[in-house]
């Protein structure tokens, strides 16, 4: 039986991907902290889910804790890792810098410490951010941008992250590959994001806030998508493994978007439409941090992997509304 590790696996996005593993028949280990920055009987409910499986174990940490990673990697050869632990939030990172800087640079610093002390050829998929690209202009992102100009201190952690993975593979021959997700959603999605609160909001018949009157563009990206991106990741990280020439390590960057931008308030009227109501708006200024327009290129992923998405913004919110009905 294959064996994985799970940062992050009572988050959004490390939820599913553990759910997907046991699902496919792996033994998982996921490693979370539980912390509050959202509703932390969100979290409970995911990990509830994951618990019911015999093959899943957990461990409430923080992947900051001491030896916590190393121990782990030293028990068990693990043939996978999905580092999702992070502090997420782009506006949050301007309340709490050091909750970021802590847990997306000193946390997964502690991981490529702990693979290159245990377990160097385990594959390593980290999640990164399309925010990395910043106030870059040039649509579509291409992974060879410099990406050197992040606009908030969330993002300059993500790339910080990108740049350590580098060199650790460098150094010690470590197969890392660093995925920069685009604007993640889906059931179980997380309550700070535009589509937990848009649909909360317009449920209740609530105002809800939007930014620079949603005329900004994202690339939004179903979190089925998400999964089986890294998944396809994960296969062409294990194919390469046969070839000498990747004695020196492996790193990668790869764009997971839909490749497809989407206007907010487009979103917003999706929304409408799938909920049957109206919504109320409050308009409020452009945030600081935020960016204006996100837009991956992803032929990189498709070339290497075949990866591609599958699952249209309409689809999506219904799934995503489904869910959200059901559980509140
Ligand atoms: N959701 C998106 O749209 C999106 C977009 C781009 C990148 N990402 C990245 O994808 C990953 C997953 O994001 P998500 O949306 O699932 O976020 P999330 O906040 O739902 O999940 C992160 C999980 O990590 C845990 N965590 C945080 N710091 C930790 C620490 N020091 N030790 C142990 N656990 C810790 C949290 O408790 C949480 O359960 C993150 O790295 C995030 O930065 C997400």
């Amino acid at each position: 039986m294959r064996k994985v590790l799970v940062t992050g696996s009572a988050g959004f996005v490390g939820f599913h991907i553990a759910l997907r593993c046991l699902q496919r028949g792996d033994a998982v280990r996921g490693v979370d902290n539980f912390n509050s920055y959202y509703s932390v009987s969100l979290k409970e409910k995911r990990s509830k889910i994951l618990r019911e499986f015999p093959d899943f174990s957990e461990v409430r940490a923080s992947i900051n804790a001491d030896d916590i990673l190393a121990d782990l990697l030293k028990k068990d050869k693990f043939d996978s890792i999905f580092h999702m632990a992070a502090q997420a939030g782009v506006r949050y990172s301007l309340e709490a810098p050091y909750l970021y800087t802590q847990s997306n640079i000193d946390g997964s610093l502690k991981l490529f410490e702990a693979l290159r002390m245990h377990q160097p050829s385990s594959n390593c998929i980290a999640a990164s951010s399309s925010s990395v690209y910043g106030r870059s202009e040039q649509m579509p992102f291409r992974e060879s941008d410099a990406a050197d100009q992040p606009s908030s201190l969330y993002a300059a952690t993500k790339r910080s992250m990108e740049l350590i993975a580098s060199s650790y593979v460098h150094l010690y021959g470590l197969r890392i590959a660093c995925l920069r997700f685009f604007t993640v959603y889906g059931p179980w999605g997380r309550p700070d994001m535009a589509l937990f609160k848009f649909v909360q909001a317009i449920q209740n018949r609530e105002s809800l806030e939007l930014f620079n009157s949603g005329e900004m563009k994202r690339d939004f990206t179903f979190v089925d998508d998400v999964v089986s991106a890294c998944f396809s990741v994960e296969a062409f990280q294990s194919s390469a493994k046969l070839s000498p020439a990747n004695d020196n390590g492996l790193f990668e960057i790869f764009n997971v978007g839909c490749g497809n931008p989407v206007e907010v308030k487009e979103f917003v009227r999706a929304i409408e439409s799938s909920l049957g109501l109206k919504a109320l708006i409050q308009n409020q200024p452009f945030q600081p941090g935020d960016v204006h327009a996100t837009h991956a290129d992803i032929t990189k992923i498709q070339g290497m992997t075949g990866w591609r998405p599958k699952v249209s913004i309409n689809e999506g919110i219904q799934h995503f509304v489904d869910w959200y009905r059901a559980h509140y």
